[in-house]
């Protein structure tokens, strides 16, 4: 990971908060640490590579509205969010009630239940997309999408962005997050960088890649691969990258500049919608595609996803697509959605979300003028983080030239204050919660406080 240069005083106040903060963080975690030496059968002592993270993995016992508990019986507040899941908060009771009702009367049968009706009904207005269908994960709807895309246009590569994340599929895993510099390509064109092992490279060659917010980019890899090009897969605001929001009306340029070349354009909301407002990041920006893929949120903490869209879903519609899944439209799951969408995403808890996020922007931005710090805040609906540079970050490179140690220290800090932030703490952001409350907010940005005079002195 490359640094922004700092200071060298600067740079010895970070090691050093985060050497403090570790020493009280191991000191907190004893259960965690025994949980995960006892983890001797799961391999990596957790159940995703990324829940493995440093100092070790943090083992919760249960949650309850924004709260969070640690087996070591530690409170906090949520600002994880189980990675974008958790919006409803935890033992909402509205998704209590409709899981107990569906769970008495039979989880699974591979047969669609009314719930699926009311949950593509709800989707299609939130969307203004008329075909919706039902899978498990993120990833699942993302992969669906470049199928589609694939034969709707009867084409096989796709374009994707440099430091975007889409799930863990092979056409996807490629430059996510590219560490080594000789490796990385030019800036308008860089290359396509295999993001885990055991990768098919035939398909991982398939994927084109731009950098974000760069339009003559998009048209020079279409010029480069005439009539190749299925369509591009991206976040219409790019999160795991901090977050990254679209220049002006680079979205619509996008799509038009795909469609003049015969190419689709899908929006992956796996993590924007819903979070980012009632209709994800396209309704915040009044932008559209021609597919959405949405999961996380959507469940209210159980895992389903989704694909909607028009005319390419005719695709499905028709069978010319088989989109499929033992498990998709699993009663459980939608039962769950349903009261996600109908009764938990409600206008009021949307109106509580973005005061929320007014307050949590304000009180950051304070410390951040008190201290007349270099750093920036940015939100969308219940996501924010803060880019701990001056400037706005505009894509991939700009990211990677903010130094990691502001992010894991500031992880630390929180975490060890009472608020769960996720563990990878510069790629990650933050996500509250319809349950969340002014006092969550208040207690992070007091922490954040605490950071901001650890690494900059107190400037009262
Ligand atoms: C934008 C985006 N797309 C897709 C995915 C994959 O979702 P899942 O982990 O449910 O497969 C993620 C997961 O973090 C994501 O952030």
């Amino acid at each position: 990971m490359t640094a922004t240069r700092i200071a060298p005083e600067l740079s010895t106040r970070l090691d050093s908060v985060i050497a403090d903060e570790t020493t009280t963080f191991l000191h907190r975690q004893q259960r965690s640490k025994e949980m995960s030496g006892r983890a001797t059968a799961l391999a990596g002592g957790a159940t995703s590579s990324w829940q493995v993270a440093e100092p070790h993995a943090v083992w919760l016992s249960h949650g309850n509205g924004s709260k969070l508990y640690d087996v070591d019986g530690n409170e906090y507040s949520d600002f994880h969010g189980g990675y974008g899941v958790s919006l409803a908060g935890h033992n909402h009771p509205a998704i209590v009630a409709a899981v107990r009702d569906r769970v008495a009367k039979g989880t699974h049968f591979a047969q669609p239940t009314e719930d699926s009706i009311v949950v593509a009904d709800n989707l299609a207005a939130r969307y203004h997309q008329p075909l919706w269908r039902f899978g498990n994960s993120g990833t699942e709807s993302t992969m669906d999408a470049v199928h589609l895309m694939r034969a709707a246009t009867g084409r096989e590569k796709i374009i994707k962005l440099e430091g975007g994340y889409h799930g863990h599929h092979d056409s996807v895993m490629v430059s996510v997050q590219p560490e080594s510099v000789g490796d990385l390509g030019p800036v308008d064109s860089p290359n396509g960088i295999p993001e885990n092992t055991g990768l098919l490279k035939a398909t991982v060659d398939g994927t084109v890649i731009v950098p974000a917010n760069n339009l003559p980019a998009v048209e020079a890899a279409l010029a480069r691969h005439p009539g190749e090009i299925a369509g591009m897969i991206l976040e219409p605001i790019m999160m795991n990258a901090g977050i990254i929001y679209p220049d002006e009306g680079y979205l619509s340029s996008l799509k038009d500049l795909l469609h003049a070349h015969g190419a689709l354009l899908t929006f992956d909301e796996v993590k924007t919608g819903f979070t980012c407002g009632p209709g994800g990041a396209s309704g915040l920006l009044g932008a559209s595609s021609d597919l959405v893929c949405v999961a996380k949120a959507m469940g209210g903490g159980l895992s389903t996803s989704a694909i909607g869209g028009g005319k390419v879903m005719e695709l499905v519609a028709s069978g010319d697509y088989q989109q499929v899944g033992t498990f998709n439209g699993n009663p459980l799951a939608m039962a769950a959605a349903r009261a996600m969408l109908t009764e938990v995403l409600t206008d009021d808890a949307y109106a509580n979300i973005e005061r929320l996020r007014t307050r949590v922007r304000d009180g950051l931005q304070s410390v951040i003028d008190r201290h007349h710090a270099p750093w920036l805040v940015v939100t969308a609906g219940a996501k924010g983080c803060v880019s701990f540079m001056p400037d706005r970050i505009r894509n991939f490179r700009d990211f990677r030239s903010l130094d990691g140690r502001y992010g894991h220290a500031h992880w630390l800090v929180q975490h060890n204050r009472g608020a769960f932030l996720p563990p990878w703490g510069k790629v990650e952001q933050w996500l509250m919660s319809v349950q969340h409350t002014d006092a969550d907010v208040d207690r992070f940005v007091s922490s954040f406080s605490y950071l901001a005079d650890q690494l900059l002195g107190d400037p009262a």
